[in-house]
């Protein structure tokens, strides 16, 4: 019986893996140590109740997407959603924050969400999160902010990017903007979709979100969070807002972006890219000054994103940014047993030396070995036909030129030495 993989759970193999998801991570390692960022691992799964805690009751995440599973001793843990919750619960388990005032991490690694899988939305997808604990000045968020853009425009060379954003208030301020936001929506409760009722209830800024042309209609006219801010959030904001434009990157704000998810406090932002469709947000993130507190740790201002990996190598596929397949490595063909024997000796040399060398195992024929190493994207074939082991002397073809020359054994893994662009391996 054929067993297929999980629907919106797809493989990631090669000539994608080597040529952008690896780039992209490495671009990304390269950029945040720069800033001086430093990796951690947190597990796949958690505890549920981190989760529903941080993300919250009423987001779609908690009430609908989550892989909830209860393990053997009846505990309830959940696979990671997210990777901002796992860190702040790292962040307070190692006791980083009683380490310094700025802790600064970052993650690489697969997120879970049960979604109803489309064009650039998956069950399992990868994610490159950021998070900076310790300092509320606007400085962090401008900072945090200028470095996507400069991966996302200048790393990766992606047009078509556009940064959103907005400020959606703290504890001081937000609780009457939400109050001003559901009175008015209460009056146009009638224009509202079903799913925009329980939002009211539950999680009502979600309903500027919503995409149904009515509600996007009855939201059109409610008050503007921008009028309720407290001081503190306004200058904030301003402050934001000021520092990326003397750091030369464009913004524009969008006074309709609600995250899906309660943690944030005052800027939130996210990256759109161009030709994706309607999953079109490559990053998300924002400021989360009150999570540490609800997990019982010190006050602690963060700010932090998370880049959505598999849309970001479907825009550089479409935009083909990065260099397309190459050839690498070198097939060694040999004829017979003879030959046999001088190729495993070959293939040892040189992987030896650091390089990507295959050699034929299912005793085809010469013809075909060669036609193989071309198919599998070999830089160079090494052929020892009866000719050549009685010489002594190999003939090393190039696959793509079809040139050829003859290189005494002794001398193969300095030929190839000579060449490391083309037969490294990784
Ligand atoms: P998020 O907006 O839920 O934020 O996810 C960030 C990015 O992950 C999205 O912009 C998108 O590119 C990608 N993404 C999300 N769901 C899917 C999916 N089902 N399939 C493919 N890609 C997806 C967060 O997760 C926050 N933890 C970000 C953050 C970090 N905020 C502060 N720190």
């Amino acid at each position: 019986m054929k067993i297929h993989g999980v629907r919106g759970a797809p493989d990631i193999g090669q000539p994608d893996l080597d040529e952008y998801w690896k780039v992209v991570e490495e671009k990304a390692r390269a950029l945040f140590a720069r800033y001086d960022y430093e990796e951690i691992r947190t597990p796949i799964f958690e505890r549920t109740e981190l989760f529903v805690r941080a993300i919250g009751e009423g987001t779609d995440i908690v009430e609908k997407e989550m892989y909830t599973f209860q393990a053997k001793g009846g505990e309830s843990l959940t696979l990671r959603p997210e990777g901002t919750a796992p860190v702040v619960r790292w962040y307070l388990e190692h006791g980083r924050s009683s380490q310094g005032p700025f802790v600064k991490v970052y993650y690489i690694g697969p997120m879970f969400r049960h979604e109803r899988p489309q064009a650039g939305r998956f069950r399992q997808f990868h994610q490159i999160g950021v998070e900076a604990l310790g300092v509320a000045a606007p400085e962090v968020d401008a900072e945090v902010i200028e470095m996507l853009d400069h991966f996302f425009r200048k790393d990766l060379g992606l047009a078509g990017v556009s940064l959103h954003l907005n400020t959606i208030g703290d504890a001081v301020c937000r609780p009457a903007m939400r109050e001003r936001f559901v009175a008015y929506m209460r009056g146009r409760k009638d224009e509202l979709c079903p799913d925009c009722h329980v939002r009211l209830e539950k999680n009502p800024l979600r309903i500027m979100d919503c995409k149904n042309p009515q509600c996007q209609a009855a939201v059109a006219g409610a008050p503007r969070a921008a009028e309720s801010l407290c001081e503190a959030c306004r200058g904030h904001f301003d402050r934001v807002r000021e520092l990326l434009g003397a750091m030369g990157v464009p913004h524009q704000l969008n006074e309709r972006l609600v995250r899906g998810l309660d943690y944030y406090t005052r800027t939130t932002f996210e990256f759109t890219a161009a030709g994706l469709g309607a999953q079109n947000a490559i990053a998300g993130g924002g400021r989360y000054d009150g999570l540490v507190e609800t997990f019982g740790g010190p006050a602690t201002p963060a700010i932090g994103f998370a880049v959505g990996m598999e849309r970001v190598v479907h825009c550089l596929r479409l935009g083909e940014r990065l260099r397309p397949a190459k050839r690498r490595g070198v097939y060694v063909a040999h004829a017979d047993e003879a030959g046999a024997g001088r190729a495993l000796q070959v293939v040892r040399e040189l992987r030896d030396a650091g390089f990507r060398a295959v050699r034929n195992l299912d005793g085809r024929s010469l013809g075909r070995q060669m036609a193989q190493a071309d198919g599998w994207q070999f830089a160079y074939c090494v052929i020892l036909g009866e000719k050549e082991v009685q010489g002594g002397q190999a003939t090393v073809r190039e696959l793509e030129s079809g040139t050829q020359e003859t290189v005494p054994f002794a001398h193969l893994t300095e030929y190839f030495t000579a060449r490391p662009d083309e037969v490294a391996a990784g």
